[in-house]
């Protein structure tokens, strides 16, 4: 593979709009992770001092790893197999750290096989909720959606075919122009869910349940959890805002870049939750109902509400499906943007067979609520689950320590520096401190805690002493 730069350069894409990275990035992290994930989250963490743990693993790990992707993508102008390598070799170190892009790549692919599923799913919810009357039962309606192959087959199909025709369309054409029409409606759908919270929920229970805090809940779990959300919710460790990072501008300033990607990722997770808690306790619902948060609690919610709920429901699902497509088409980017620049394929063939490859292992997802429902892959998981515990639980946190490994022990200061060279000397010096030495050791904690879950019994004693401080 010849990556010279001065050949690369003339061929370079970059965003059309000042915006546009902010947007995409944003895009790409505000997905079905932020309004469902979140909110479960929250809700089995016990409300607020989750949610400030969480806001603490943003700044602390999130933050200083976005940047670092953003400057190795940007630095090298390249997908980010070939961004690795370059950066690792302009530093004089070994081609072989392409590998971290490679993990990218693959999780990218395996992340999306279920992530579509799970999209599909979303869609179908748009016409159930538009129909929902007070007399159905929601947890009879999930059964029966995900009871049955073939509807949860049709949609993960529709949104795969969805994600591949914007990618096939071009960064600019596709993507770009994607994220401009998506992010309003997005940010709009929530503004309308937000105040029917108001109008309709108990809001004043669902402000006190974020904000304010009770760390008797607080266990070291409750780190882990929020440590591992961050990180998903942030789309770090796989290469996604690397890739959104390579057509980003040089002049722009990538400390605040990354800090408003992490605001708005963060303030459209608590708008998820104002949306949705003040609805459960208006309802005497259980705010730590799980996974089925959305689609069963609030599903059920709607249908009580009538007329308004036939709007609002509706309303509530395409805000998810918005959310999920311009997430979705970030991970299938990094891997098509790989095969085109190599010039392998076209950009439409490389998204067609790769989306067809992702369309295929979903249908092992399609299965595992169904069919599947009983047969075990990954220790005890279901097909599904072991996607989600190889990507979530291994590839994605590796992925995240090696880039911040990386960046702040290998990638030469130099290099970084100038990438930064917009801000403020301060913010070179406080986050090579954190990517050296604060971001690698929280990940690394993760990590080990999900391959050997019995460690977090040992180190609780020092969580709670850690939050017997704060107390
Ligand atoms: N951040 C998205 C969410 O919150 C999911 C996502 C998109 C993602 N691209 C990613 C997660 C890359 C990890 C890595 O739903």
């Amino acid at each position: 593979m010849n990556i010279s730069s001065s050949e690369k350069i003339t061929e370079s894409v970059t965003w059309l709009g000042k915006w546009t990275f902010v947007l995409a990035a944003a895009g790409s992290a505000v997905g079905l992770g932020n309004i469902w994930g979140f909110t479960y989250r929250v809700g089995e963490g016990g409300g607020s001092a989750f949610v400030l743990i969480y806001l603490g693993c943003i700044l602390v790990v999130g933050l200083p790893i976005m940047m670092a992707e953003i400057m190795i993508g940007r630095y090298a102008q390249h997908s980010p197999v070939s961004a690795m390598k370059k950066a690792a070799l302009d530093s004089g170190k070994t081609g072989y750290w392409q590998a971290v892009g490679w993990t990218g790549l693959v999780s990218g692919i395996l992340i999306l096989s279920f992530y579509s599923v799970l999209a599909g799913m979303c869609i179908k919810y748009i016409g159930i909720a538009a129909m929902a009357t007070p007399a159905i039962v929601s947890d009879v309606q999930f059964d029966q959606v995900t009871g049955a192959p073939l509807t949860l087959f049709f949609w993960h199909s529709i949104f795969i075919g969805l994600t591949v025709a914007i990618i096939a369309s071009g960064v600019i054409g596709g993507i770009e122009r994607m994220v401009r029409l998506l992010m309003p409606m997005l940010f709009i759908l929530m503004v309308v869910m937000v105040v029917n919270a108001m109008i309709y929920g108990d809001f004043k229970a669902g402000l006190n349940y974020l904000f304010t805090p009770d760390f008797s809940k607080v266990n070291s779990s409750t780190f882990l959890s929020a440590m591992g959300q961050a990180f998903f919710s942030l789309s770090l460790g796989m290469g996604s805002i690397m890739c959104y990072g390579s057509y980003m501008r040089k002049s722009e300033n990538i400390f605040k870049t990354s800090l408003t990607v992490a605001g708005l990722d963060t303030l459209i997770a608590i708008l998820a939750g104002l949306a949705i808690f003040p609805m459960i306790f208006a309802y005497n619902m259980n705010p730590a109902e799980g996974p089925g948060l959305v689609f069963i609690s609030l599903l059920s919610i709607f249908s009580e509400m009538g007329l308004v709920g036939n709007f609002i429901g509706p309303a509530f699902f395409t805000l998810l499906s918005i959310a999920a497509l311009s997430s979705a088409i970030s991970l299938l980017e990094p891997s098509v943007a790989y095969f085109e620049e190599n010039k392998i394929v076209s950009r439409l063939t490389a998204a067609v067979i790769l989306g067809l490859i992702i369309w295929v292992i979903g249908i092992g997802s399609v299965f595992s609520f169904n069919i599947w429902e009983k047969m075990e892959f990954i220790g005890k998981r279901t097909f599904m689950d072991s996607i989600i515990f190889l990507t979530f639980d291994i590839l994605m946190p590796l992925g995240g320590m090696l880039v911040a490994i990386f960046a702040g022990w290998f990638f030469k200061p130099k290099l970084a520096m100038d990438e930064l060279s917009a801000a403020h000397v301060n913010i070179f010096t406080t986050w090579r401190f954190f990517i050296k030495f604060v971001s690698p050791v929280l990940v690394a904690a993760v990590f080990m805690s999900q391959l050997f879950p019995d460690l977090p019994d040992q180190s609780k004693d020092f969580f709670i002493t850690l939050i017997g401080l704060f107390r």
